[in-house]
């Protein structure tokens, strides 16, 4: 039989405290302690608060998770932790705390990339990624298209984006509108009664000559002019509209690339990765799409799309079973980690 590793993954690169733990592909326990309503009333996430609400929920969330997963913390077989991109002093409490962890129960600690970690937490719902795969990563900080041929060892970005992430893209339009923060989840509810067609928002990066320079890199920054022009000047506007409308310009643009990626490549797998994979539309859209292109799609049940813990010790799951080498247990949290370091 396989080795099933336990692993206890600890995720802190923004605003969600939370711990994962899996035994293999198994879900054990997922923790998440959120700070979102400390920095709702200031639009986006204040850095500070998020790292003083890292430390107040640490404990008691790896306590929970323990509990949770029926465990004891001496069977635990590895660490795994977000080492980064992320907040810096969101990133150290989680680093410190994975490092005093593993070295008090003498366990090999993994350092590991959050993007990284976002595109292999379907191996908890789904079969184990058929690799190689086109990887489309949309988060509130990151928009990009990879080629992942080991999600271990060698991930190859393709393009990403030029300005907004698409998430981030969400959080603003969604704040002019009034709609609140986080953004996506809010817009994604007003969508729903409005019409997609009903506006015709600008696709960023898609004339001819975007194909042929930049056929794999975004840009949402016209998009959100257009929209705010449009608020702007019309000032009785139908909000589901707007919001459907928007939700469209994204997706659209979004599937084109991926799919445009798929084509150029040769791979016919796709796997949708990061918070805005749970946005509705793009999964319907996504699966009618990739059926028609006979592309394997993978996305996450969403409620592992947004950051969570068991993202992590997913990825150290496979680290461990790859016999990949462990992390220092002094590592440090990278802030711009890039999205091709697998884990340092
Ligand atoms: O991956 P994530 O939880 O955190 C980062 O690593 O950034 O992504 C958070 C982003 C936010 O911008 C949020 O508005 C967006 O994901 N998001 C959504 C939805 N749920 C979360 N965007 C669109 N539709 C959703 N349903
Ligand atoms: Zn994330």
């Amino acid at each position: 039989m396989m080795y099933e590793p336990l692993v206890l993954g600890i995720e802190t690169s923004c605003d969600e405290t939370a711990i994962g733990i899996v035994r293999g592909r198994t879900l054990l326990a997922n923790v998440i302690a959120s700070s979102v309503e400390e920095h709702a009333r200031f639009g986006g996430v204040v850095p500070e608060i998020a790292s003083r609400a890292h430390l107040e929920a640490m404990l008691p969330s790896l306590q929970q998770a323990v509990i949770d997963a029926k465990i004891s913390l001496s069977d635990i077989d590895a660490v795994a932790v977000t080492a980064g991109p992320g907040l810096i002093g969101a990133l150290l409490v989680g680093v410190a705390s994975a490092s005093g962890l593993a070295l008090g129960l003498g366990k090999p600690l993994y350092g590991v990339n959050h993007l990284a970690a976002h595109v292999c937490v379907d191996l908890l719902t789904h079969d184990l990624p058929r690799e190689p795969t086109i990887a489309l990563l949309v988060s509130g900080g990151h928009s990009s298209l990879l080629q992942v041929d080991d999600i271990t060892s060698s991930v190859i970005k393709l393009g990403e984006s030029m300005d907004d992430a698409a998430g981030e893209a969400f959080d603003k339009i969604a704040r002019v509108m009034g709609l609140g923060f986080p953004g996506g989840p809010a817009i994604d509810r007003e969508a729903i009664a409005g019409n997609p067609e009903a506006i015709d928002f600008p696709r960023g990066l898609t004339h001819s000559n975007d194909w042929a320079t930049r056929p794999f890199d975004f840009s949402f920054s016209g998009l959100k002019t257009a929209v705010a022009r449009y608020l702007e000047s019309t000032p009785d506007y139908a909000k589901a509209d707007v919001a459907a409308s928007f939700q469209e310009s994204i997706v659209d643009v979004l599937l084109l690339k991926a799919l445009a990626a798929c084509k150029k490549t040769g791979i016919d797998s796709l796997v949708i990765a990061g918070g805005v994979a749970a946005n509705s539309r793009l999964r319907a859209v996504a699966k009618h799409r990739c059926h028609e292109a006979k592309i394997r799609l993978r996305i996450p049940a969403p409620g592992l799309c947004t950051d969570n813990g068991a993202m992590v010790a997913a990825l150290g799951s496979l680290m461990v079973s790859a016999g990949r080498p462990a992390s220092s247990i002094d590592l440090e949290a990278t802030s711009s980690l890039s999205v091709s370091t697998v884990s340092i």
